[in-house]
């Protein structure tokens, strides 16, 4: 086991500085939210009838928090697309926004090419690749984010440039004041749960350690808490390297709560995100669905996020998960930052 308060040893275990990235979510927010301003080439947004965001892993995660955090407010339906078939509903009235940290997702490409081929709206969001070359040469519009991170170190960069620029083309309202309050929540939470603080006063590296050798199980209400439950799972994958499920209430309550029989929980640990804008429904149901869990064998805890804006709370509970797969990495002398099994899979396709 790595001491999580030895710098040194913690440095050792994270050489590729993972953890330096997941505590950069404020400034990567900051400065992607400016360069999707600065985009130029973009669409018009009249008479639009859907957004379409087109992207994988890491670099789909943008368009869930687009998704989430416009259902209610925007006046037409965005769908992620995490498959290479674009809908039939995509047309000349469709936004399409291709996603990829890469620009070399095989799937992405196949997307954005269709919905060229269809006429769609496009923004293409990348750090380069073919994406890169292709909007380069049909002159799509274009969110080019710096090219250093892995992929899912870069969600900061990737959702604010796409909802800066979505704001440019004045599809949604300026969130200029939401994202102060994230910045300042974002920052709130290094504050008392960065690398520097002791895991006994540490929140973050406290649960990373509760969780020990146990599997992650991370419920969320349906909205951003299950949006961030959805990345939590991704981010005890890639960066600790364990196999880590998510639900989302009221649904799992509805048939998940029935495998989480008596003895079933030994080996799991639950998550349970919360916030203060959860629907009431949702509220009522957290306290008896954690009972059935605990009931089951399992441990959990709660991590609640405190800010007023929905973006404000989803980065809260985004960055409290990404502090806790990294700390739960190194703690186990995990590297975080390699993910030889995509990179694997990504290399035989190409050969194929
Ligand atoms: O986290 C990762 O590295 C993956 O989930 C990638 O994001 C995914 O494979 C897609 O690649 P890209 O983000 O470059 O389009």
């Amino acid at each position: 086991m790595i001491d999580l308060d030895d710098a040194a040893a913690m440095r050792a275990a994270d050489p590729s500085g993972m953890l330096g990235l997941v505590s950069g979510l404020a400034d990567h927010c900051r400065e992607g939210y400016q360069l999707g301003r600065a985009a130029e080439g973009l669409p018009s947004a009249d008479d639009l009838t859907a957004v379409a965001f087109c992207g994988m892993g890491g670099s789909a995660v943008a368009g869930d928090v687009v998704r989430v955090l416009y259902a209610e407010r925007l006046r037409l339906p965005v769908t992620v697309i995490r498959t290479p078939e674009l809908p039939a509903w995509c047309g000349p009235h469709t936004l399409v926004v291709a996603s990829s940290y890469s620009g070399n997702t095989a799937e992405t490409l196949a997307l954005f090419e269709e919905a060229v081929a269809r006429g769609c709206r496009m923004i293409a969001v990348t750090s380069g690749g073919r994406l890169a070359q292709l909007a380069a040469e049909l002159e799509v519009g274009t969110v080019r984010v710096p090219g250093t991170f892995m992929p899912r170190a870069a969600v900061g960069y990737l959702a604010l440039g796409v909802l800066g620029s979505l704001e440019s083309v004045g599809l949604v309202p300026s969130m200029a004041a939401d994202l102060d309050e994230t910045l300042g929540e974002l920052r709130r939470i290094l504050d008392v749960n960065g690398p520097a603080v002791p895991a006994s006063n540490n929140p973050a590296k406290t649960l990373a350690l509760r969780i020990g050798g146990r599997f992650p199980v991370v419920w969320g209400g349906e909205g951003l808490a299950a949006t961030a439950a959805y990345r939590w799972k991704t981010q005890f994958n890639e960066n600790a390297k364990v196999p880590a499920f998510w639900g989302a209430l009221p649904e799992l309550d509805h048939n998940e709560v029935v495998g989480w029989a008596e003895g079933a929980g030994r080996s799991f640990f639950l998550v349970a995100l919360r916030h203060e804008g959860e629907h009431a429904e949702v509220a009522a149901r957290f306290p008896l669905s954690t009972e059935i869990a605990r009931s089951s064998g399992m441990e959990a805890e709660e991590v609640r996020a405190s800010g007023a804006s929905g973006l404000s709370r989803l980065l809260e509970l985004v960055l409290h998960g990404d502090l806790v797969s990294t700390y739960h990495a190194i703690a186990r002398g995990v590297d975080p930052t390699p993910i030889d099994a995509i990179a694997r899979l990504k290399r035989a396709l190409a050969e194929a």
